[in-house]
């Protein structure tokens, strides 16, 4: 697939048929991209389980996507912090109770450049323990229902797993050592796109190809990512590129998690975001993903160590 495929403007979600019967679970629908998600993929007649943190926020977000969608909106929440593995276990079995099916899970919440060092209640690095293992748990606990939907996992990366230190820290995973809020959310999100490819080996050995899994990412996008944790400063700094064109609004940043989940024929191996200005902004299509995201030594070992971490096996 490549760009030139959907025309000047790249992949939008006139594409996206009706999606009557269709299910997908969504994280972090309170606001940003995973709530332009949700209002998109309910424009479309899907059925919709939220996973949020905050229960009122939830009621919220449904309150106000049924005024805009109308009443008859086919959606729920399940509540699910996902920085505590306890949480996750318990959202997921709530899932699998209550749905039939999985079209695509989409890991779209995270947080973000968290000022202070802080370890979650499950002894992670807050990033780490978020995005990373909290996601990789939902995935695995999640992962026989949507194989048997032949379904789909989209995880909503960063271009900032291209920044920091690139690497995973194997001998430091918790920043015990120099903390810098940046370097800890890029290596959380460096880790979530890394399992992603190496989900995607260990499917293909297993023979059990279908289930597909896609890592995407929203480029730069006006939500309260940097709002909700980050630093007084980093909030300055967001708050001034907000008003340039080197942002885009939140509504394009979901574009990319929506065609990972909803898109027939895409390139698994290719990593999906705004082909524009830095990759930024601008068409959504397929662009370059550097090296050290496929460093297999590195994948492979993260793997191992989160399932011994979590005590959660994929069983492939
Ligand atoms: N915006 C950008 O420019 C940008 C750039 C690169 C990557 N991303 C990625 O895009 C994705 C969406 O972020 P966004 O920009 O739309 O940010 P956002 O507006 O802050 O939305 C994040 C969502 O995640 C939820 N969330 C945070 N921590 C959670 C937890 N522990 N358990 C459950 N839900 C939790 C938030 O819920 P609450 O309302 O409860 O806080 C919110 O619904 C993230 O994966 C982020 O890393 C964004």
């Amino acid at each position: 697939m490549n760009t030139a495929q959907f025309g000047k403007k790249g992949w939008t979600p006139e594409r996206i048929k009706d999606l009557s019967v269709k299910t997908f679970v969504i994280t972090g629908t309170t606001s940003g991209t995973g709530f332009e998600a949700a209002r998109i993929l309910l424009s479309k007649n899907a059925r919709v389980v939220m996973l949020n943190r905050n229960p009122k926020k939830a009621a919220d977000t449904i309150a106000q996507l049924k005024q805009l969608l109308g009443n008859n909106i086919d959606v729920i929440n399940i509540t699910m912090d996902l920085g505590v593995q306890a949480s996750v276990k318990k959202a997921a079995a709530e899932v699998l109770e209550k749905v039939v099916r999985i079209d695509a899970l989409m890991c779209n919440a995270a947080i973000a450049q968290v000022p202070k060092h802080t370890i979650t209640v499950d002894g992670w690095e807050s990033q780490m323990g978020t995005n990373y293992y909290g996601n990789f748990t939902l995935q695995a606990l999640l992962f026989p229902l949507i194989e048997k939907s032949k379904g789909r996992i989209v995880t909503v990366g960063s271009l900032g797993y291209d920044m920091g230190i690139k690497a995973i820290k194997f001998d430091d995973l918790n920043w015990d050592k120099d903390y810098t809020p940046n370097d800890a959310y890029s290596q959380s999100k460096l880790a979530q796109i890394m399992t992603i490819y190496e989900l995607q080996d260990r499917l293909k050995a297993a023979g059990r190809t279908d289930v597909k899994a896609y890592a995407c990412h929203p480029g730069s996008s006006r939500t309260n990512l940097i709002n909700t944790s980050g630093s007084f400063m980093m909030k300055m700094i967001f708050g001034l590129m907000k008003l340039s064109p080197l942002t885009q609004p939140a509504e394009n940043g979901a574009y990319p998690e929506l065609m990972c989940a909803t898109e027939p024929e895409l390139d698994q191996t290719a990593f999906y975001g705004p082909t524009g200005r830095s990759n930024w902004v601008g068409p959504v299509g397929p662009h370059e993903l550097k090296p050290h995201a496929k460093d297999k030594m590195a994948a492979k070992r993260l793997w191992d160590l989160s399932e011994k971490e979590t005590g959660v096996s994929w069983n492939l």
